[in-house]
């Protein structure tokens, strides 16, 4: 909602290339819905342009930023202060100008997925089985073991996952291979690869979960089809499952209450919004 008199309280999600970006559907939407004179906007900034490019729009009064890919690395690089979430996640979402002048950087992902799993009314997992070791892992692994789970790591390079134990200091790392062996012994498995993406549909997931406990909550982080394969295995076993969509609205709240200043609802009227979008 512009309100046209005074001036709107500004945010953006900056990447490059950053063709399609449902941000600015989350935060606009919730905007209006609280009556705030905010604009929330899509600013393609290249590498280059990176820094040169933050410290503008902090000067032009934006209160803050979401930052993706390719950026994460050096917005927490750029960044004044790290947010406890950013330093166990080590990469940065969220930029948000500080009224001192100071950057500060969180990121917001691992809050957001375990909401999403609350959303859903799955209650906090013992054991997790996190499969993947990229970008989107880390903050994963660092929020369950922070809430308390016992958490295993596999991934196609065993290294990266073997990095992440590491850095996190907690955790267990099981071959590429192996673990659909030892699922048994877990309550949440949580695919963090792009396997299920659109174009990488080909995993037979079905034969992956041959060995689950009945009472295995299945989760994807992957959200473009918001059914992924692995979603639609885990349903025809009868299993629980929770698509990625939650951890996507979740993760954008803390965000949008540091800029606007409102804690957001994750309703469903924005969730349906956002379905049509994916269909
Ligand atoms: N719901 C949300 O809010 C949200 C947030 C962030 C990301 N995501 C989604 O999460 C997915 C991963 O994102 P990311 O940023 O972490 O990606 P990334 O850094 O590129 O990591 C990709 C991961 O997938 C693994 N992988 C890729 N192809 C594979 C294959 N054929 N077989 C086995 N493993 C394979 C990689 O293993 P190697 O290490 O062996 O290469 C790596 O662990 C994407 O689909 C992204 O859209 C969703």
């Amino acid at each position: 909602m512009l309100f046209l008199e005074g001036v709107p309280k500004l945010a953006a999600v900056t990447g490059w290339p950053l063709t399609y970006t449902r941000s600015p559907i989350l935060h606009n939407y919730w905007c209006a819905r609280y009556g705030i004179d905010g604009l929330y906007l899509r600013l393609p900034l290249a590498p280059e342009h990176f820094e040169r490019g933050i410290r503008a729009l902090q000067a032009l009064g934006f209160a803050g930023l979401n930052v993706t890919i390719p950026h994460k690395e050096a917005a927490f690089a750029l960044v004044d202060r790290h947010g406890a979430s950013a330093q166990r996640a080590g990469s940065v979402n969220t930029l948000v100008f500080e009224p001192d002048g100071q950057i500060r950087g969180e990121c917001t992902d691992g809050l957001g997925y375990l909401d999403s799993l609350r959303e859903a009314g799955v209650t906090l997992p013992r054991k997790a089985l996190v499969l993947g070791a990229g970008g989107a892992s880390r903050a994963v692994c660092a929020a369950l073991l922070d809430a308390g789970c016992t958490l295993a790591l596999a991934n196609r390079t065993r290294s990266r996952a073997e990095n992440i134990v590491a850095a996190l200091g907690n955790g267990d790392v099981i071959d590429w291979s192996g673990w659909t062996d030892c699922l048994a012994e877990f309550d949440l498995l949580v695919n963090t690869t792009s396997l299920g993406m659109a174009g990488q549909e080909g995993h037979d997931w079905a034969s992956c979960l041959t060995k689950a406990d009945k009472a295995l909550v299945v989760s994807d982080i992957v959200y473009m089809p918001l059914e992924t394969p692995l979603l639609a295995a885990a349903r025809a076993r009868g299993l629980k499952g929770v698509d990625g969509l939650g951890m996507l609205i979740n993760q954008a709240r803390p965000g949008f209450d540091a800029w606007f200043g409102v804690y957001p609802e994750a309703d469903p009227v924005l969730r349906a919004r956002l379905v049509e979008t994916l269909e």
